[in-house]
C-alpha cells in the first residue's frame, strides 16, 4: 500500500487549480441511469471513488468512456439493476444508484452498505422516503429489493415527505427518484449543500422540475422521461478548504483558482477569526497567514454551517494554534479516529463525547500515522506540513478517494511529499 512522506517545515506559496466535487460527481454520475439519451460531463476528478462509481455504471450496462476530466455516459441499454456488495463495501456512495433504479427502471437491488470509519450510517431515511413513495422495500440476505411493479404504470408516486434529519445523499436519492414519479413530491428537512444544488441543477436541464434546492423545502414534479445534457461540475469546496487550511497553518500564501468562496462561508469565517487574511474574487480565493494562529471553536452541522468534511483540518490547525478549542461533532458519532494519531505527533488533546478539547503546543513532531477516513487522513497531512522532520502517512488509498494529485498540487506549491510505493 502506498504511503505519503512529508518533511514538514515549507511555507506553502502559489496558485493552485481546485478539482470538480467529488461528492458533486457522484450523485451526478447516478443520475445518468435516469435519461434516455447520453449525459456528457465534465470537472470530473481522477478519484478512486469516482473510478469505482464508473465501473458500478459500467456493470449495469451504462457506456462509459472518459477522457481526462470528461466523462460521457449513455445508460440507453441498462441491463442489471443491482449494486452488489463488493461494490457497496469499498463506496457507501453507491446507494445512490437506488433511486434513479427504481424511478427508471421499476427494480433495484442495492446492498446496504454496514458501518463505516466514522460511524454507523444508516440509510433508514432513503427506504422510507422511497417506501413513502409506494415502492415495496425489503431487505434481504443484507440487499435492498425494491419495486414499484405494483403501482400504476410501475411509477413511483408523489408525495410530501419530511426527512428527520438532514441527510445530503438521502436527499440526492429522493430527489432523483421523485424526477419521474407520477405527481408532485415535496422533500421536508432537506439538506440544502452545494452538491445538492449542483445535482438539481443538473436534472433540470435534463428535462427534470424542481423547485427549492438550495432551502430545506424541494419540490419535484414528476416528468414521464429525462434526456441527457452536458453539465460541469460545480468546484469541490472540501478540497478548497484544505488547502486554505493548508495555506494558513504553514504560514504562506496560496491563491486557490476554480474556487468558491460563497460556499465557504462559514470556513472563511473561522480561518480569519484565526487569524489568516482571506479575499477572494468570483472564482478564486486567497489566503494568507503569518503561521501564527489563534485556536477557533468549531461546531459541524449541515449546510451552511460549518462542515463535518472541514473538522479534522481545523483539528489539525487547532493543534499549532496559541490557546484552547473546543471542536464539537454533530453529524457522525465516530468522527475523531485523526485524534489518537495527532497526539502521538505532540497534540494536546482530550476528548469528552463528541467534543474534543485542543490546547495548541508550540510544535509537532513527525511520526508514522494512519487513518481510517479520507477527511482524517487529509488532517494528517496537514499536520505533517508543519511538523518538526518526517511524517509518514500511510493508508493513503484514503486519500486518492477524495484528493485529486494530492501529493503534485502540494509540492507545486513547495510542500515536500513523496508518495512510497510498496
Ligand atoms: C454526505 C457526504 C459526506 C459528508 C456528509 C455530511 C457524499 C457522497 N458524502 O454523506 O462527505 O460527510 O454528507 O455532510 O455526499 N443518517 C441516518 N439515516 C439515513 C441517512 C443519514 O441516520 O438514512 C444520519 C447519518 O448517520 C449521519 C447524518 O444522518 O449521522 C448525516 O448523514 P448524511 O448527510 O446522510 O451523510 P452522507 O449523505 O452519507
Amino acid at each position: 500500500m502506498d504511503k505519503l512522506l512529508i518533511t514538514g517545515g515549507n511555507r506553502l506559496h502559489g496558485e493552485v487549480t481546485i478539482s470538480g466535487a467529488k461528492n458533486a460527481a457522484l450523485p451526478i454520475l447516478c443520475a445518468a441511469l435516469l435519461a434516455e439519451t447520453p449525459l456528457h460531463l465534465s470537472s470530473i476528478a481522477a478519484l478512486k471513488d469516482i473510478d469505482t462509481t464508473l465501473k458500478l455504471l459500467g456493470m449495469m450496462g451504462v457506456k462509459v468512456s472518459r477522457h481526462e476530466d470528461k466523462v460521457s455516459l449513455d445508460a440507453s441499454e441498462v441491463a442489471s439493476f443491482e449494486a452488489t456488495y463488493e461494490m457497496v463495501k469499498t463506496m457507501r456512495a453507491s446507494i445512490l444508484v437506488l433511486g434513479p433504479l427504481l424511478a427508471r427502471f421499476g427494480t433495484a437491488r442495492v446492498s446496504l452498505p454496514g458501518g463505516c470509519a466514522i460511524g454507523s450510517r444508516p440509510v433508514d431515511l432513503h427506504i422510507k422516503g422511497l417506501q413513502a413513495m409506494g415502492a415495496a422495500l425489503h431487505i434481504t440476505h443484507g440487499y435492498i429489493q425494491a419495486s414499484t411493479l405494483h403501482l400504476p404504470n410501475r411509477r413511483l408516486q408523489g408525495v410530501r415527505y419530511y426527512m428527520d434529519l438532514v441527510t445530503v445523499t438521502g436527499t440526492e436519492n429522493l430527489m432523483m427518484a421523485a424526477t419521474l414519479a407520477e405527481g408532485t413530491t415535496v422533500l421536508e428537512n432537506a439538506a440544502k449543500e452545494p452538491e445538492v444544488v449542483d445535482l438539481a441543477e443538473m436534472l433540470i436541464k435534463m428535462g427534470a422540475k424542481i423547485t427549492g434546492a438550495g432551502t430545506d423545502v424541494i419540490t419535484i414534479e414528476g416528468v414521464e422521461k429525462l434526456n441527457g445534457t452536458t453539465h460541469n461540475v460545480v468546484c469541490d469546496r472540501i478540497e478548497a478548504g484544505t488547502y486554505m487550511v493548508a495555506a494558513a497553518m504553514t504560514g504562506g500564501e496560496v491563491k486557490l483558482l476554480n474556487a468558491r468562496a460563497d460556499l465557504l462561508d462559514a470556513v472563511i469565517e473561522k480561518l480569519r477569526e484565526a487569524g489568516a487574511t482571506v479575499t477572494s474574487d468570483a472564482n478564486t480565493i486567497t489566503v494568507k497567514s503569518d503561521g501564527l494562529l489563534k485556536a477557533v471553536n468549531i461546531r459541524t452541522a449541515p449546510h451552511p454551517a460549518f462542515p463535518t468534511d472541514m473538522q479534522a483540518q481545523f483539528m489539525a490547525l487547532n493543534t499549532v494554534a496559541t490557546g484552547v478549542s473546543k471542536v464539537t461533532e454533530t453529524i457522525f458519532e465516530n468522527r475523531f479516529m485523526h485524534v489518537q494519531e495527532m497526539q502521538r505527533m505532540g497534540a494536546d488533546i482530550s476528548i469528552d463525547g463528541n467534543t474534543a478539547l485542543v490546547k495548541g503546543v508550540p510544535v509537532l513532531d513527525g511520526a508514522t500515522v494512519m487513518a481510517t477516513d479520507l477527511r482524517a487522513s487529509a488532517s494528517l497531512v496537514l499536520s505533517g506540513l508543519v511538523a518538526r522532520g518526517d511524517t509518514v502517512v500511510e493508508r493513503i488509498y484514503h486519500l486518492d478517494r477524495g484528493y485529486e494529485h494530492l501529493e503534485r498540487k502540494l509540492n507545486a506549491l513547495g510542500a515536500n511529499v513523496k508518495r512510497l510505493s510498496s
